[in-house]
């Protein structure tokens, strides 16, 4: 249907398709099967975690590792962070069985890898409806090889369809490093066309999409340099996979004070009576749209959500 031409045309809470105040800055993975990594979650500041079954755990452990993560999150779950386990890929033996103990786990989220094309979201979608499991079992996606690169929009597209779980993208930089044969580069400089392919298809969609992991955690101004890079290239935050990355992360992906103390001047700007019903205003020499304030009241609401959570580094 048409929208009426005598509706209001501005909303303050027109904010666009995305979440406004989710945080996913730091997405720390965790092992599984490692005891002394998951015990260390209670203490840390990450916004989610990523309870590995996959590449984290040996093909030794996979089947223990879902225990030990089904004890760890009965002692000791929290509830201010978002709780996602990544399960193996459906080919191998042990996906099918991940996917039905996943779902035991009441996660936020289930994280599946190596999706290349929309049935791979599909045909979880359908064993979790099947299952009865709540619309709150969100799905995320590594795209992680060269045709889940391709395929990237259509993918996306799943996340539009009715009952479609589809939350948040994260590309996989080393699968993909080893599938191609493109070198590890500092400022990823082969790489960087197909994060934007990635990074787009998620936002026609209306997605999040987190940044891939930087391998070299001792390394602190490397990894400072590729989360400023990952935040300037539109990414909501970083997976991560040691606890050292995470205060850096929630800073690079956090609100810095000029850009809060920019936005809060637009949406004063557009408070003020005289503006009420302007669509462009002349800020101080700079052009101000309605879009403008939409951004700046979604980076307000970060703030806050920041603030909230008490974790601002
Ligand atoms: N989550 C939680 N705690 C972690 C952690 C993680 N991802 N990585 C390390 N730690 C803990 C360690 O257990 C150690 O705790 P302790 O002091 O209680 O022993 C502390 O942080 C310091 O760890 P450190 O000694 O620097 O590293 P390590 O040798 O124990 O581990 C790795 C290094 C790379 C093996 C480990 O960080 C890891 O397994 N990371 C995740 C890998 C992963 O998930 N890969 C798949 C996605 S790409
Ligand atoms: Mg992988």
């Amino acid at each position: 249907m048409m929208p009426s031409e005598t509706s209001a045309p501005f909303s303050a809470s027109s904010s666009g398709d995305r979440h406004p105040a989710r945080l996913r800055r730091s997405v720390l993975c965790v092992p599984a099967d490692n005891a002394r990594a998951l015990a260390k979650i209670a203490s840390l500041a990450c916004d989610a975690v990523i309870y590995d079954l996959e590449d984290a755990v040996s093909v030794d452990n996979k089947v223990a590792a879902r225990q030990t993560l089904a004890d760890h999150l009965q002692r000791q779950r929290r509830s201010d962070i978002e709780v996602i386990i990544r399960i193996n890929d459906l080919k191998t033996p042990f996906g099918e069985k991940d996917l039905a103990f996943a779902l035991t786990l009441s996660p936020d989220a289930i994280f599946l890898p190596k999706v290349e094309s929309p049935q791979d979201i599909q045909a979880v979608v359908d064993f979790l409806s099947e299952n009865d499991a709540p619309d709150s079992v969100r799905l995320w996606a590594m795209i992680e090889t060269p045709r889940g690169v391709l395929n990237a929009a259509a993918i996306a597209e799943t996340g539009r369809t009715s009952g479609g779980r589809l939350d948040c993208f994260v590309p996989g930089l080393n699968d993909l490093r080893k599938d191609t044969g493109v070198a590890a580069l500092p400022g990823r400089t082969y790489l960087i066309a197909w994060l934007m392919q990635i990074l787009l298809a998620a936002r026609s969609c209306g997605l999040d999409i987190i940044d891939a992991v930087f391998n070299d955690f001792r390394d602190d101004a490397g990894f400072a340099a590729e989360c400023a890079e990952g935040r300037d290239m539109g990414f909501d935050g970083k997976m991560l996979i040691h606890p050292a990355q995470i205060g850096p992360a929630n800073g690079a992906f956090g609100v810095a004070d000029t850009a809060l103390a920019d936005a809060r001047s637009i949406i004063d700007a557009f408070a003020l009576p005289e503006n009420a019903d302007k669509a462009v205003i002349n800020l101080n020499g700079l052009m101000v749209e309605r879009l403008h304030l939409d951004q700046a009241l979604r980076l307000a609401a970060k703030a806050d959500a920041i603030n909230e959570k008490g974790k601002n580094p």
